[in-house]
């Protein structure tokens, strides 16, 4: 019997009422959660995220404040941006879009946000408490949106073998971290795999709930995957297709169609981990506006 779909937008739009209840509710108290998103050059990959950011927020009842900057934005500019954004009290959360030109350092701007305003949840401090477990910072969207979808979906994590495949610190470390957590939704024996892993279907094959953010399209197959086990592709990769108006299609780091065969439950690509990046950028700033008020 093929695996069943985890429904993705469901599920995202589920996470998204929430978040304009939780608005609501800060409304009360004369709360606006507010998100400014910095969008550095005109990646267009980049803008149709930040479009689509903020329009998510503006559904949601929040203050959406996007700032785009020139290509050519040196360094201190952008710093002299997030200083002011900092300090801004309207400012709740605080999103600057990668990746950056090139003349800028990254790792200087993340570094330079706020901690308790990184809904990213990449700065450092975020990072080790996303680690040690602590709840009080904030996890980044896209690993806190797989376990969501797990919870929602019932899949038991507890004492499950996890394997995640890719060690980005955007998504394989942080999820590393949150499925290894003595926790409800977690609880996990987590592997990490990445390009230098000896034999990855020996690996993946061990796998009751496997994760799979590696961004190489249709990586892992059908016979790398154990009877019944539960997939999440976190991939979303452009591949040529004639019969496609675009001349292009989206597919993610698992075959589908093989790994469908095999798995019990499975996300798909596009409608699986997606729109939940989106949703789980939304609580964030609301549990940012939450705790500075
Ligand atoms: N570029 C692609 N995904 C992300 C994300 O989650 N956050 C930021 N800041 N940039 C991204």
């Amino acid at each position: 019997m093929p695996a069943e779909l985890i429904d993705g937008v469901a599920i995202a739009r589920q996470i998204r009422d929430e978040v304009a209840c939780d608005v609501q509710r800060l409304a009360q108290r004369g709360i606006v959660p507010g998100l400014t998103v910095v969008l550095v050059g005109d990646d267009p990959a980049s803008a149709v995220y930040v479009r689509s950011k903020g329009k998510a927020t503006d559904e949601a009842g929040m203050h959406s404040v996007t700032i785009r900057l020139p290509a050519d934005t040196m360094q201190a500019t952008l710093l002299a941006q997030v200083d002011a954004l900092n300090a801004d009290p309207l400012v709740h959360g605080i999103l600057v879009q990668m990746p950056l030109p090139k003349q800028i350092d990254a790792d200087a701007i993340v570094r330079r946000i706020r901690p308790d305003k990184d809904v990213d949840g990449f700065h450092p401090v975020n990072v080790g408490k996303n680690l040690i477990g602590e709840r009080d910072g904030f996890v980044p969207c896209t690993p806190a949106g797989v376990q969501e979808l797990l919870v929602r979906s019932g899949v038991e994590t507890r004492g499950a073998e996890c394997v995640v495949v890719g060690r980005s610190n955007i998504v394989g470390k942080p999820m590393m971290a949150l499925m290894l957590q003595n926790a409800a939704g977690a609880n996990a024996t987590v592997t990490v795999c990445h390009s230098a892993t000896r034999d990855l279907a020996a690996h993946t094959r061990r796998a009751d709930i496997l994760i799979v953010a590696a961004g190489r399209p249709r990586m892992v197959t059908g016979e790398m995957i154990r009877p019944g086990a539960v997939v999440i592709d976190v991939g979303i990769n452009r591949v040529a297709d004639a019969s496609a108006r675009s001349g292009y299609r989206l597919v993610g780091d698992v075959d589908f169609e093989s790994a469908r065969e095999v798995a019990s439950l499975i996300t798909p690509v596009p409608g699986g981990v997606g729109p939940m990046t989106i949703a789980l950028l939304l609580r964030n700033t609301v549990r940012a506006a939450e705790r500075l008020a």
